[in-house]
């Protein structure tokens, strides 16, 4: 998200299960480390495959780069997929006007079984490449006979996939309109692969957009950026098909990842300091384009548990080092921290 663009944003939040304390909250993501993409921007999602190699990462020009050790130990950006056979004039790093021939891969998530690369292209829908990486195969990019409009996210509980289409009428390069119009056309849906049926779970969702399963797979959650909050999916047990409010959150959460205790990282962008918040009930929000500017919209990573509850936060307060968060991937101890339009990845050690 690219905050200073929001004209003028109105915005009614009641946020009242979010709580606190300063010993949660530690303002430590500035600290984090640089990994340059050398040439290429927005890495919005970050995924390691299952030899643990990696990160892989989709960036704005359309490609799926994977970060290799070369010569000499030197790490470097090799191509790995794209999913568009349409890439001749995909030379710019960033084009949004090229987007819907070139691709734009945002949500990754590897089989761990099979080792595919499943890939929420937000322009030309879900796809799945293989180890070796090349050309992405299509797998769902239209329900009845419509096509999605922005796939975003995606997770993968053996043959079946979860996705969000963010929106049914903007396009992912609209996604400020989508936001001012309040846009709530946004979907859960899920593709079974030995059916091939396609299946919608939620829908009038306020931009739907990071997706993931709980660790015994009883739920799927998906974030609603403009609602301030992640939805649980029930998928097992006496709730099966309903769902509920999994928590409700001071800003725009964006991609939602697990770790491997079963608790989940959130990409935040914080309205204001989550160390601010004690009791918190906010009352209208009003943002105007300097306040934005101003670094009232900071990025934060919030660690939640099982059932929903505040673990932690990291924050980068003034928001200088790293401006925008939208993915945390967990691994061996250090979070890999995505964006979707910064050009390079952050890297923070626990
Ligand atoms: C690439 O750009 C050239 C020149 O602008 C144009 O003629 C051509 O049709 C484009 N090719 C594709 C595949 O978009
Ligand atoms: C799955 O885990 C949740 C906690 O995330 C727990 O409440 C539930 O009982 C578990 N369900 C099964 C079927 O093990």
């Amino acid at each position: 998200m690219n905050a200073s663009n929001i004209l003028l944003l109105i915005i009614v939040a009641q946020i009242v299960s979010v709580n606190l304390g300063f010993d949660k909250s530690q303002n430590v993501l500035s600290k984090s480390k640089i990994i340059h993409l050398n040439g290429a921007i927005g890495p919005e999602s970050v995924a390691f495959d299952p030899n643990g190699e990696g990160p892989y990462i989709g960036v704005a020009d359309g490609r799926i780069l994977k970060l290799q050790l070369g010569l000499q130990n030197r790490l470097f950006w090799a191509d790995f997929a794209v999913t568009s056979s349409h890439r001749r004039n995909c030379t710019l790093p960033f084009a949004p006007e090229m987007e819907h021939i070139c691709g734009r891969p945002l949500g990754l998530r590897f089989d761990t079984k099979t080792g595919d690369l499943y890939i929420a292209d937000a322009y030309l829908g879900l796809q799945v490449v293989g180890l070796k990486g090349g050309l992405a195969t299509p797998l769902v990019q239209k329900f009845e006979g419509k096509p999605l409009v922005f796939t975003n996210d995606v997770d993968i509980d053996g043959d079946v996939i979860y996705f969000t289409d963010t929106s049914t009428k903007y396009q992912r390069w609209q996604f400020l309109t989508s936001f001012s119009s309040g846009d709530t056309t946004g979907r859960l849906m899920k593709y079974d692969k030995s059916t091939k049926k396609v299946t919608v779970l939620l829908d009038n969702l306020a931009f739907a957009n990071g997706v993931a399963l709980s660790k015994n797979r009883s739920f799927v959650l998906v974030t609603e950026t403009t609602n301030f909050r992640i939805l649980r999916y029930w998928l097992k047990g006496p709730l099966a098909g309903t769902h509920d409010v999994f928590v409700e959150l001071p800003g725009f959460p964006d991609n939602i990842r697990i770790n491997p205790k079963g608790e989940f990282w959130v990409a935040l962008q914080a309205i204001r300091s989550v160390s601010s918040i004690s009791d918190s009930k906010f009352g209208m929000l009003h943002f105007t384009p300097q306040q934005m500017d101003e670094g009232e919209l900071h990025p934060t990573a919030i660690k939640l548990s099982d059932d929903g509850r505040v673990l932690e936060a990291l924050e980068d307060v003034e928001g200088k080092t790293l401006r925008s968060i939208s993915d945390i991937e967990e691994k061996d101890g250090k979070l890999w921290i995505g964006s979707v339009v910064m050009p390079f990845l952050r890297v923070y050690g626990l």
